[in-house]
């Protein structure tokens, strides 16, 4: 993985320690709350609900069992033992005191992380998808040039003043596991008809208020020139973007607008003056940069099949289907941990289970973590052969839920419970849909499913690609939850269609199972939930939703909303 060399060392110290002062001046009152507040959220510093929150950015979601075990540390001495991890292969801090956040940063730092541009309208965090480097069906390992994209990033000058906040995501293999039509900017590695490497450049992706699919603006992008080619549209976005209003400010309302033919043209005559400058892509300068992610120490194992070595074994057995993927060494496979048990919000981690996913990874996956983008964390490179041990032990921590791409793998955003701009509460309604469908055989029958949830209209939770998605409305002050449908992220990425008049909180279990139910009577053989509301379209599942009201414990909740 990375490694910071002496520079990174000493610009995330300095800043450490200019921050460090910046927090004693505004404990002293010398800096006013409004002069203090670009300064903490250049550090990942938000005020929320309840508390101040940090967040920490894991570059494309890789880390080592050390930083895992420093984010246990945080969560113990200054937070309140646990930690959330998020769709944007970041982690935040929910309950952090003002006064002990230099100190948080400075512990980070000696691990070589940091808080810095996870705010604010800069370059945020690069993603990437979680199997980088190991999946079967990869062209090429992504990470060294998300990595060189992280270089280049951060602390970019000309980058830090965008209209707006900006997102890349990068993938490598043929399937996208890194949500690249819904980013800023999304890159995937393609092989053109000689052969060569390059990538497919897509602009213009986001959800938010105005949720839209990338634009493919180029079809393939010689690598050399990635960062040459991006710098030309962001300095596009930087010239052209809105600044008059912050709702219209995204590189994709600047593309809508003016076409993506135009786009494309302005991006490439900006690209002229830039191509074969000094930021091409070496030979030499991406040889230093691929040695930091060279494989493994891999044996050469013989490919077993665990499923038949423990066949009399059915919890096993559902773990294996979804929650263990393929790797591409025999004898390897690579495992998600899941962050998703009942009665535990969506992507929180305890101390306890940072520690012992740390654990894990030193024993059975060479001391490297990964977070998905879905919330949960991965184990890449695990000996099939240890597979079983493995099981058991992430089961008694609660780690194991056989739920992997299954209802209750939910994404989640805080919503009301942290959140200040949440509309509504998402944490109980994930809740009290995890609970009602909390049959592991019922679940597995349903199959691939993606329940998304925000609460609000910002899209945290990425409810617009989800094949459910569940959006949190205030109605004159009251929450109300909006269903939409037949949303897919990955290479047939869509926005879902919402379905109706929205529904009290208490109405949502119901509403899912009613959903489900058409989907059961409808489905062909191997059909997804999905595929099934794509190939019907939305009428079917709204009539049944509301041919009759929904009612609990005799009692109706909510129908007048759709009398
Ligand atoms: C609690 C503090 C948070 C605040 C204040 C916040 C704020 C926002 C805002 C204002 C937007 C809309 C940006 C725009 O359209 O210009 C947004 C988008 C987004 N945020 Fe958050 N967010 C928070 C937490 C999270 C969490 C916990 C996650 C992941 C679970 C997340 C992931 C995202 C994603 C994926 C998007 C939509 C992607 C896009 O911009 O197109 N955020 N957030
Ligand atoms: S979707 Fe809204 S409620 Fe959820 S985290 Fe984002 S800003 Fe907060």
């Amino acid at each position: 993985m990375y490694q910071y060399d002496q520079y990174d060392h000493l610009i995330v110290r300095e800043r450490i320690a200019q921050y460090r002062d910046q927090v004693q001046r505004r404990l002293n009152d010398e800096l006013s709350e409004a002069e203090f507040l670009p300064l903490r959220l250049q550090n990942g510093l938000y005020m929320q609900r309840h508390a101040y929150m940090l967040r920490i950015a894991v570059p494309y979601g890789l880390l080592s069992s050390k930083q895992m075990r420093m984010f246990a540390h945080i969560a113990r001495k200054y937070d309140r033992g646990y930690g959330h991890f998020t769709t944007r292969q970041n982690i935040q801090f929910n309950w952090v005191e003002l006064e002990q956040t230099p100190d948080i940063l400075s512990d980070l730092a000696s691990v070589e992380m940091h808080a810095i541009q996870t705010s604010g309208n800069c370059i945020r965090n690069v993603t990437s998808d979680e199997f980088a480097g190991v999946a079967a069906d990869e062209i090429i390992d992504p990470r060294p040039y998300a990595e060189v994209l992280r270089q280049w990033s951060t602390f970019h000058p000309e980058f830090i003043a965008l209209p707006r906040k900006f997102k890349v995501a990068i993938n490598g293999a043929v399937e996208d596991r890194a949500a690249i039509a819904i980013h800023d900017i999304g890159l995937t590695v393609v092989r053109n008809e000689a052969g060569e490497i390059g990538f497919k450049v897509m602009v213009g992706g986001g959800m938010g208020r105005t949720p839209i699919i990338g634009s493919t603006i180029r079809e393939f992008l010689p690598r050399e020139h990635l960062l040459t080619y991006v710098e030309a549209v962001m300095r596009v976005y930087n010239q052209y973007g809105r600044r008059d209003n912050k709702y219209k400010a995204r590189i994709k309302i600047l593309l809508k607008a003016v076409g993506v033919e135009e786009f494309t043209r302005q991006v490439e005559e900006e690209w002229l003056d830039l191509k074969n400058s000094a930021q091409t892509l070496t030979e030499d300068e991406m040889e230093r940069i691929i040695a930091y992610f060279k494989p493994h120490a891999y044996e050469t194992l013989a490919a077993i099949d665990p499923a038949a070595e423990h066949a009399d074994n059915k919890a096993f057995g559902n773990w294996l289907k979804r929650n263990v993927k393929p790797h591409k060494v025999p004898g390897y496979a690579a495992v998600v941990l899941s962050l998703k048990k009942t009665g535990v919000p969506p992507g929180d981690a305890t101390a306890a289970q940072m520690d012992f996913m740390a654990d894990l990874a030193d024993r059975y996956s060479f001391g490297e973590l990964r977070v998905t983008h879905e919330q949960n964390i991965v184990l890449a490179d695990v000996p099939q052969s240890k597979l079983f041990a493995l099981w058991q032990e992430a089961k008694a921590l609660g780690l194991a839920t056989p739920n992997i791409g299954l209802l209750t793998d939910m994404i989640c955003c805080p919503g009301g419970d942290f959140c200040s701009l949440a509309n509504a509460k998402s944490i109980p309604i994930a809740s009290a849909i995890a609970e009602r469908f909390d049959h592991i055989d019922y679940l597995h029958d349903i199959g691939e499913i993606e329940l998304n949830i925000s609460g609000c209209i910002n899209a945290c939770g990425h409810h617009h690609v989800g094949s459910i998605g569940v959006l949190g409305v205030d109605k004159d002050g009251a929450e109300w939850y909006q269903v939409s449908i037949g949303g897919a992220q990955g290479n047939h990425a869509a926005i879902g269609k919402i379905i109706g008049p929205s529904f009290s909180a208490q109405q949502m279990p119901e509403v899912i199972d009613r959903l489900l139910q058409v989907y059961v009577r409808e489905r062909s053989d191997e059909e997804r939930f999905v595929d099934t509301v794509q190939r019907l379209g939305v009428t079917p599942f709204k009539e049944f939703v509301y041919a009759t009201p929904i009612a609990e414990a005799g009692r109706l909740i909510g129908e007048d909303e759709y009398a």
